[in-house]
Order: structure tokens, then sequence, then C-alpha cells
């Protein structure tokens, strides 16, 4: 896959897409995210591919959307072209997992792309940051409803309002990270990370993926009924019963995804 703003490998089953505006720190404009959906909507239907992770550089993830490309936008244009929405609607169709690696800034748009992802690992100089207040306009693609979910009202509103930075510290003690790592060790840890996730059933995890997303779509009561739902629906699958058996003969699973 050939694009100008972002570098696409693929390694056991793991495909690492790197944003690479190394000028702009990452910011994403239009060329950046159309390709980002692009490749991620390819990615998911690469039958070599079972798990994902998403990466900047070392100094940002990245630093938000792209001033220079919106400030001399009008509420028409923005509305008009409905602006990043469907690069964003395209990334929430992806059914397999992604992993948002992410060391530096993770600013505005920046740190609203590692929520659209599945879970964050962070490199412990990673900073996030939702200073829109500063350019006197409000997060854009989710921030103000995703962080609030991940860390809480009186965190998000502190975020949002204030516009200052979190260090990767407080992202794990708040939630909004799965785990810090050293910052040289954050691909090695997302790549063993995804590569764990590329083992299980595809199957499996695309029902795992989906479930926990329902979590944010609806009450406890109907989620859980889903969780069941999908549960027992497991046990109509050659999965299930080989995941049980290699458990109770001692050996690994071999799982067929099916
Ligand atoms: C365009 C950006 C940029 C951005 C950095 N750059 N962030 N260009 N859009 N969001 C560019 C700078 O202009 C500069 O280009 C180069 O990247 C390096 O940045 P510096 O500012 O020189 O680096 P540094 O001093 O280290 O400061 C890093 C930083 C700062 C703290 C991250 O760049 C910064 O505050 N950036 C803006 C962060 C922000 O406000 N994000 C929210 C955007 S609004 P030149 O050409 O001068 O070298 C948003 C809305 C989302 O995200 C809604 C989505 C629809």
């Amino acid at each position: 896959m050939a694009y100008q703003t972002l570098i696409v490998e693929i390694e056991d089953y793991v495909a690492l897409i790197r944003l690479n505006r190394p000028d702009a720190l990452n910011a994403l404009n239009s060329q950046l995210l159309g390709e980002l959906a692009d490749a991620l909507s390819a990615l998911d239907a690469n039958e070599t591919v079972r798990c994902i992770v998403l990466t900047g550089s070392e100094k940002a993830f990245a630093a938000g959307a792209d001033i220079k490309e919106m400030s001399e936008k009008s509420f028409v244009d923005m509305f008009g072209e409905d602006f990043f929405t469907p690069e964003t609607e395209a990334m929430l169709r992806v059914r397999k997992p992604i992993i948002a690696a992410v060391s530096g800034y993770a600013l505005g748009g920046g740190c609203e792309l590692a929520m659209i992802c599945d879970f964050i690992i962070a490199a412990d100089t990673a900073k996030f940051g939702q200073p829109e207040i500063n350019l006197g306009v409000v997060a854009g693609i989710g921030g103000t409803q995703r962080l609030t979910r991940f860390v809480g009202k009186s965190k998000s509103m502190d975020m949002h309002l204030t516009g200052r930075f979190m260090d990767a510290a407080e992202a794990e003690r708040s939630g909004l990270v799965s785990r810090v790592v050293p910052a040289a060790k954050l691909i090695p840890e997302a790549m063993a990370a995804a590569r764990k996730i590329a083992e299980k059933s595809a199957l499996t995890v695309k029902v795992v993926k989906e479930a926990v997303n329902r979590s944010y779509e609806t009450t406890l009561r109907e989620g859980l009924l889903y969780e069941r739902r999908v549960f027992h629906a497991l046990f109509a699958t050659e999965d299930q019963k080989e995941g049980m058996s290699a458990f109770l003969e001692k050996r690994q699973p071999q799982f067929r995804d099916r």
C-alpha cells in the first residue's frame, strides 16, 4: 500500500501503521485522515492481518487536526463537507482490533484518534490533551464524549476547559491508557500485544470487540443481554470446542476462525 502520509508494514499477521507527517507533528489533515480510513478498511479486509497497531513518531502521535488547513474555513465549509465525519465513521466500522501506541503528543484530534482505537498503550513520554479551547473551538471527533467516559466528568472538564496536558502516569491512573511502558519499548510492547491477539480465534476477537463496544452504546441491562447472547452463540463454533478441548488436554489451541 503506497500512501504519502502513512507507512504501513505487515508482519506476523500484525499491521503497523505509522502516521508520517513529521514536519507538522503528524497533524491530521484531510489527506492523512483519508489515507488512514482507506488503509484501515483495506487492512480490515486483508486476510493476512489479524490485529492493527497505530502509532506516530517519538515526538508526536498526532498534535491535533491541522490548524493550517482549518483556519480559514467557514461554518458552511465545515458543515457542508461534514468535516472528518466520513473518515472517523469508516474507522469505527473496522472490526479487527486497533491498538494505539502513543509516544509524545496526542493532542486534540490526536487524543481523539487514540481514543477511537480499541485501547491505548502509552510511552512514558506521552502527553494527552484537548487544547481546542485555546483555538476558540471544541473537540470535534469525539473528545468531549469519549474522554468523559474514559476519565470521568471532573477530569474531562478540567482537560477541555483549561487545555492542560496529562502525562502518561496520570493517563494510566485515570483509565485513559491500558499500560505505560518506557519509550524505547513502545513499539515492541504494542506489537507483542497485537501478536498475542493475533493468536486468538479471529471470530471470537470480533465478538469481544463488538461486545465491549456495546457497553458504550446501551444500558447495562441491554448490554448484559447482548453479552449473554453472544456468549451462548459462541458454543456453536468450532473454536469454542477447540479452545476448551485444548485446555483439558493441556495443549495449545489451534483456532481456525470458525
Ligand atoms: C498544524 C501543527 C500542529 C497542528 C504542530 N504543528 N501542531 N501544524 N496543525 N495541530 C506544526 C507547527 O506549526 C510547526 O510547524 C511544527 O508542527 C512543529 O511544531 P512546534 O509548535 O514548533 O513544536 P513545539 O514547540 O515542540 O510544540 C509542540 C506542540 C505545539 C505543543 C504540540 O506544536 C502545539 O501546541 N500544537 C498545536 C496543538 C493543538 O492545539 N492541537 C489541537 C488542534 S485542533 P512549522 O512549519 O512552524 O515548523 C483539533 C480539533 C480536532 O485537533 C477536531 C477534529 C475535527
